[in-house]
C-alpha cells in the first residue's frame, strides 16, 4: 500500500510488516525518514536532527540556515558536490566541466502494477504490486532523475531502479548511477556479504560496521565468483530467528558495488548499483540511463524470513514461464565423466546409463564444436565438429531421445578463441584496444557485446544449432573475467560505456533466446558460479553454482548462496570421486543428499559404478522426483552454520502447508567422541503430528520443534542422513 500526504510530503510504503517512509521537504530534497518493521502512517520526520554541524555546509535555498545541511540529514538518493559528503548515489559531470548535481522534488505518480525496466531485468507481475515514481530536478542544469519504486505487500518486497534523464541542451556524461541508496539513523549494525572465489564461492562474512566506507565489488565484468550483489545489514545480535535484518540484492550481472559507510554522526548509508570505476555515460540532450533494479527485503524478526521472502519473490516474480514452479529435469552432463575426449556412442553410453536410472536430460558439455579438442581453440565456431559426431545434431539428438532423455547443449556465446574461423574473418569483433595485444583468459579473447552485428552473428549462429534438433536445455557459458575493454564502435570519450553496454548485450541476446524458444530451458554458468546473480536468474531459472562438485566444499558453497538465491535455482550434481577439485571420497550417498539441496543431476560416468552404486543412483533419482516440490517450492531452513563449524551440517525444507518436511544432515571429517546430534527442527506446525520415513512412532509437531530430534552417534567421514516427515492425519 502506498500513502501520499500531501501536507506533510510524506510518503509511506507498506507492505505486510515492513514499512518505507519519505519526504519532500520545504527545500524540495527528499529525505529518506524510515525503513523498518511495519508502523502507521503518521508523519516520522520528528526523527530528523537538525544541529548546526562544523563543517557541514547549508545548500543553496537554505537561506544559510547553519542547522540545514545535506552532510547530516538522510537523502533518498544522495547528490554530489553540493554539500554531502557522504557515499553519493548519482554523479554527473556537468556541460561546463563541474561535478555538481542537486536533485529536488518535482512531481510524482503512484499507479497499479510494478514498473518495468527496457533491456534489464526486472521483477514482474500486475497483481500484488504498486509503483511509485518520484521525479527530482537539478534546478541548475537539466538533469532529472526518475526514482522508482515497486512494493510488492505479499512478499515485503521493495523494489528500486533510477532513470537519469538529460533535459538540458548539451550533453553531460553520467560518471556515477547508482540504484540504490539507503541511509539508517544508526551505525550498530553488522554488515554481511558473500565472498570467495573460482571454486570457492559466496563464503559468508560477517563483521560490525566501522567507521568509513566498506564495500565489496565486481570489476570483471561479471558480478564475479569474488563478491555477490547481495548484501545484508542486520542487527549486531540477529540470528537466524530474530533480530532486525536488510537484505539487498543488485540485479545486476557485471560490474557491481556494494557499499556501506559509517558516517561521523553514526549513522549509515548503503549504496548498490553499476561500479563508477570505468564507468562513464555520455547522455546527449533528451536521452535517458536507466540504471538496474535492486531488490530489498527487510526482517524484523532474523535471517531465515529474509530469505524465505527472497525465495518466494524471485521464484515467483523474477524467474519467468515456463519454468516459474516447474520440476527441471534430472540431468546427467559429460563434462567431469569425459571433457574433450568423446564421440558419439560414448556420450550415447553415458545417456543410456542415465536414463536406465531415472534421468530425464542428457546434456552434452564442451567441445562438440568447431577445432575444440581443448580448451585453447574454437570459441565462436558453433558448427559441430563432425569428426566427433558424424551427422551432426541431426544424427545424434533422435539416439538421446529413444532413450527417453531430453537433449540439452552447453554454449559459450561471448566468447571467441584466437584460433577460430569467427577470429580469423572479424579480429576487431573481440574486446580490445588497437595497437595493444590483448590479455587472454582460459586462451580465450571476449567478444564486443556491446556491438548488434557481432551479437547479430552469434545469435544466428546458434539458432542454427538450436533449430537442427530437438534442443529442450542450453547451458550458457562464461569463461573469463573481461579485460581489454575497449570498442571499436565507439568513439574515445565513450569508452566508459563498454562495460555496461556489453551487459545490456548479453541480456539482449537472453531475452532473444527466451522469445524465439519458449520451451527452452537455460542455465547461466560462469565458470562455475561467477555470474550467478539476480538478474541473470530473471533469464536463466537456473545457474550452475560452482565448478567444485566436492559435496563437502559445496556444503557452504550452497548454503552461502541460498541466503538469497532460492534452492530451485542452484545448480547442483553428484560427480565421481575422489573429486577433481579437492581429491576427496564423499561417499555417494553423501553427495546425494547435497545434490539434493539444488536442482540435481549427475555429472560424471555412471559405467564405471559399482552395481551397487548405481542402486543408491537410482534411490536417489526416485527420492529426489518424489521430494522435488518440496524442495523447491517450500521454505529452506539453516539448522546449523557452516562457515562456523563443519563437525556436522543441517537444513530442511518444508512444505508450505507445514505437513511435509526433509531433514538432511551431513557430518565433516571424522573425529573420536563426536558430540551428541540433537536438531531443533524448524517451520513445523506446533499442532501437528508427525511420522519420520514411514515409521511407526508418532512424533509431537511442538516437541521436535523445541525438544529437537536426536541422532544415533554417526561414526566414518562425511556421513549423511536424510529423514522425511509427513503430518499424520488426525
Ligand atoms: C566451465 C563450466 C564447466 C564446464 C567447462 C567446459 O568451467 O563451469 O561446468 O562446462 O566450462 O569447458
Amino acid at each position: 500500500m502506498m500513502i501520499y500526504d500531501s501536507k506533510s510530503g510524506t510518503f509511506t510504503l507498506h507492505t505486510r510488516r515492513t514499512t518505507y517512509q519519505m519526504q519532500a521537504d520545504g527545500h524540495g530534497v527528499l529525505l529518506h525518514l524510515y525503513y523498518g518493521p511495519r508502523v502507521g502512517d503518521g508523519d516520522l520526520s520528528y526523527l530528523l536532527q537538525y544541529t548546526d554541524r562544523g563543517f557541514s555546509p547549508n545548500p543553496s535555498g537554505s537561506g544559510a540556515d547553519r542547522i540545514y545541511s545535506l552532510d547530516t540529514l538522510p537523502q533518498e538518493y544522495s547528490t554530489c558536490g553540493v554539500g554531502d559528503y557522504r557515499l553519493a548515489s548519482a554523479e554527473v559531470e556537468q556541460p561546463d566541466g563541474s561535478l555538481l548535481l542537486d536533485l529536488r522534488y518535482a512531481s510524482h505518480e503512484i499507479r497499479p502494477g510494478k514498473y518495468a525496466l527496457e533491456g534489464l531485468p526486472a521483477f514482474f507481475g500486475r497483481e500484488g504490486w504498486e509503483t511509485l515514481s518520484i521525479l527530482l530536478r537539478d534546478p541548475c542544469s537539466g538533469i532529472e532523475a526518475e526514482l522508482l519504486y515497486g512494493v510488492c505487500e505479499e512478499d515485503d518486497l521493495i523494489t528500486r531502479a533510477v532513470r537519469l534523464t538529460n533535459r538540458g541542451d548539451r550533453p553531460a556524461a553520467l560518471c556515477r548511477a547508482m540504484s540504490l541508496c539507503l541511509d539508517f539513523n544508526r551505525a550498530d549494525l553488522d554488515l554481511v556479504t558473500f565472498d570467495g572465489g573460482h571454486v570457492k564461492e559466496r563464503n559468508l562474512n560477517r563483521a560490525a560496521l566501522r567507521p568509513g566506507v566498506q564495500s565489496v565489488g565486481s570489476l570483471r565484468g561479471t558480478s564475479s565468483h569474488q563478491h555477490n550483489p547481495f548484501v545484508i545489514l542486520c542487527e549486531q545480535d540477529a540470528g537466524e530467528d530474530h533480530g532486525l535484518c536488510y537484505g539487498a540484492a543488485l540485479l545486476y550481472s557485471g560490474n557491481f558495488l556494494a557499499a556501506a559507510e559509517r558516517s561521523q554522526f553514526d549513522d549509515t548509508r548503503l549504496v548498490m548499483g553499476i561500479h563508477p570505476h570505468h564507468f562513464r555515460w555520455t547522455l546527449a540532450p533528451g536521452e535517458c540511463f536507466t540504471a538496474p533494479e535492486a531488490a530489498l527485503v527487510c526482517s524484523p524478526d532474523g535471517l531465515t524470513p529474509m530469505t524465505h521472502r527472497f525465495h518466494r519473490a524471485i521464484r515467483q516474480r523474477l524467474i519467468r514461464d515456463p519454468y516459474q514452479g516447474k520440476r527441471r529435469p534430472v540431468l546427467i552432463n559429460n563434462w567431469e565423466a569425459t571433457e574433450f575426449r568423446f564421440d558419439a556412442d560414448k556420450l550415447v553410453s553415458i545417456a543410456r546409463e542415465g536414463a536406465e536410472l531415472g534421468m530425464e536430460l542428457f546434456v552434452m558439455d564442451d567441445g562438440w564444436f568447431g577445432t575444440r579438442d581443448d580448451d585453447c581453440g574454437g570459441l565462436g565456431d558453433w558448427d559441430v565438429n563432425e569428426k566427433k559426431l558424424p551427422g551432426g545434431l541431426e544424427a545424434l539428438v533422435p539416439r538421446i531421445q529413444a532413450l527417453g532423455m531430453g537433449f540439452g547443449l552447453w554454449i559459450e556465446p561471448e566468447m571467441v578463441s584466437e584460433r577460430s574461423e569467427l577470429y580469423r574473418a572479424h579480429p576487431d569483433w573481440a574486446l580490445g584496444a588497437p595497437g595493444r595485444p590483448q590479455a587472454q583468459g582460459r586462451s580465450q579473447l571476449v567478444l564486443d557485446f556491446s556491438r548488434q552485428e557481432v551479437r547479430d552473428h552469434v545469435y544466428a549462429a546458434i539458432c542454427r544449432v538450436l533449430d537442427s534438433a530437438d534442443v529442450s536445455y542450453i547451458k550458457w557459458d562464461m569463461n573469463r573475467s573481461l579485460s581489454d575493454v575497449w570498442s571499436a564502435a565507439l568513439p574515445a570519450g565513450r569508452q566508459g560505456e563498454v562495460y555496461h553496454r556489453y551487459m545490456l548485450g548479453v541480456y539482449d541476446l537472453l531475452e532473444r533466446l527466451h522469445r524465439d524458444y519458449p520451451g527452452l530451458l537455460t542455465e547461466g554458468c560462469s565458470g562455475g558460479g561467477g555470474r550467478f546473480d539476480a538478474g541473470m536468474l530473471y533469464y536463466t531459472p537456473q545457474i550452475w553454482c560452482s565448478d567444485n562438485t566436492d559435496a563437502i566444499d559445496r556444503l557452504r558453497i550452497q548454503c552461502g548462496t541460498a541466503f538469497c538465491y532460492p534452492v530451485s535455482a542452484i545448480g547442483a550434481h553428484v560427480s565421481a570421486v575422489p573429486n577433481g577439485q579437492t581429491r576427496r571420497a564423499a561417499p555417494m550417498e553423501t553427495r546425494g543428499v547435497v545434490a539434493m539441496c539444488g536442482t540435481f543431476g549427475y555429472e560424471m560416468d555412471l559405467g564405471r559404478c559399482t552395481a551397487e552404486e548405481k542402486e543408491t543412483v537410482r534411490a536417489q533419482v526416485r527420492t529426489f522426483k518424489d521430494r522435488a516440490a518440496l524442495i523447491s517450492q517450500g521454505d529452506y531452513y539453516r539448522l546449523t552454520d557452516p562457515f562456523r563449524d563443519l563437525t556436522y551440517t543441517a537444513w530442511q525444507h518444508v512444505s508450505r502447508d507445514r505437513r511435509e518436511a526433509l531433514v538432511s544432515l551431513v557430518t565433516g571429517s571424522a573425529r573420536a567422541a563426536l558430540p551428541f546430534i540433537v536438531l531443533r527442527l524448524k517451520g513445523l506446525d506446533p499442532a501437528l503430528r508427525y511420522r519420520i520415513d514411514g515409521g511407526e512412532r508418532i512424533y509431537d509437531g511442538a516437541a521436535l520443534l523445541h525438544a529437537g530430534l536426536s541422532f544415533p552417534l554417526i561414526a566414518g567421514d562425511y556421513q549423511a542422513r536424510q529423514l522425511y516427515l509427513r503430518a499424520v492425519e488426525a
